[in-house]
């Protein structure tokens, strides 16, 4: 272990209290957290302490002006119950990656690393048990300067918590494509994981709920026309028997089940296209009778079955995923790989207390 985490444990574990078969998402905290700071241009004082509130200056300047970036991520045990993570490595550098959009310094990956591991093996008795259930994981960065201005702040707070979860949709979503608002537009900050890009689409979202609507599927800012992604996940079909998903193009979120999705069907011998979509070419296979399936992939999401979209008043009806549908499989491989049933191919899980990170 290369860095000295100062770890100071909770007197008494929460975890008794816990019910693992009713787990409502993002609404329970396990017993500890991870923090750093960063200070004259380094980060300091790397320690685990029990879960708790902060204390914020009122002049913090993640509250005025949002420089603040997140992660999503999971642990999930295997079938001989060892703790698991899934491509943590792309969750560190996609973290980076956002916080150089912000101007947010970067975090060294192999801290990143060793506070992921760290805390998930202090708190593996939260990971729930259940295939499908897991111990989401919320590594975030934001601006700590007492100040007023528009400036990058020289503070900042890095802290990573984890929770329990199961799964994030229990059932099938139903989208509006967005015709008035815009997520993001190339040039934005629709490619990083920023706070503010979901506070920007709260109001949307708030709007297509109250039409009877799940989440919005974002169109692109320009001419409201190629599919982006869904406020809470990136969006695939299934046309014609091939797998379709919008090429990433500086507004959309490199999502890493969208990677894993990918390549886990392209393994199963189905063609997956990474391109641009039209929200009228998914109204006309529907017409057409060619659009078998849509289904969404996100760390929260995993594989999501989207039921129905609406466009232009018009709702097209997606037919229900059976058990020999891409999305029953692409969920399947994600969960599998997880609980370990399914052969790691790809080298992608990473055991929590492995060698790599004693060697660090
Ligand atoms: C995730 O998929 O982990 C996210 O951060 C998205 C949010 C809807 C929970």
């Amino acid at each position: 272990m290369k860095y000295d985490i100062k770890i100071t444990k909770v007197k008494e574990s929460r975890l008794p209290q816990l019910d693992f078969d009713n787990i409502p998402f993002g609404k329970v905290f396990s017993d500890h957290m991870f923090v750093a700071n960063y200070e004259n241009g380094a980060w300091v004082n790397p320690r685990i302490e029990p879960f708790a509130a902060f204390q914020i200056h009122p002049a913090s300047m993640v509250l005025h002006y949002g420089q603040s970036v997140f992660e999503g991520m999971k642990a999930s045990k295997s079938l001989h119950g060892k703790p698991m993570l899934l491509r943590p490595d792309m969750h560190a550098k996609r973290l980076n990656a956002s916080g150089a959009r912000m101007c947010i310094p970067e975090i060294p990956e192999d801290l990143f690393l060793e506070a992921v591991h760290t805390l998930v093996d202090l708190d593996k008795d939260w990971i729930p048990p259940k295939e499908g259930s897991a111990l989401y994981i919320r590594p975030y960065v934001y601006a700590t300067d007492e100040f007023i201005g528009v400036k990058p702040s020289e503070s900042y707070t890095f802290c990573i918590f984890t929770g329990p979860v199961g799964p994030y949709y229990a059932k099938p979503v139903r989208l509006l494509a967005e015709e008035t608002f815009v997520r993001a537009v190339k040039g934005g900050t629709g490619e990083a994981k920023a706070a503010g890009n979901y506070a920007a689409s709260l109001l949307p979202a708030r709007l297509a709920q109250s039409k009877g609507f799940d989440q919005v599927m974002w169109l692109d800012g320009n001419e409201f026309k190629y599919v982006q992604e869904v406020g809470t996940m990136n969006i695939f079909f299934v046309i014609d028997g091939k797998v379709v998903t919008p090429a990433t193009d500086g507004a959309i979120l490199k999502g890493i089940t969208r990677y894993c999705v990918m390549d886990l069907l392209r393994d199963k011998g189905y063609t997956v296209e990474e391109r641009p979509v039209t929200i009228h070419e998914v109204m006309e296979a529907h017409a057409a009778g060619t659009l078998q399936e849509v289904f969404g992939t996100g760390t929260a999401a995993v594989v999501s079955v989207v039921e129905a979209i609406s466009y232009q008043g018009k709702v097209i009806e997606i037919a229900a995923a059976g058990p020999e549908s891409i999305s029953t499989l692409a969920k399947a491989e994600i969960d599998g790989l997880r609980s370990g049933r399914i052969e790691d191919a790809h080298n992608w899980v990473v055991p929590v207390d492995s060698p790599a990170l004693i060697n660090m």
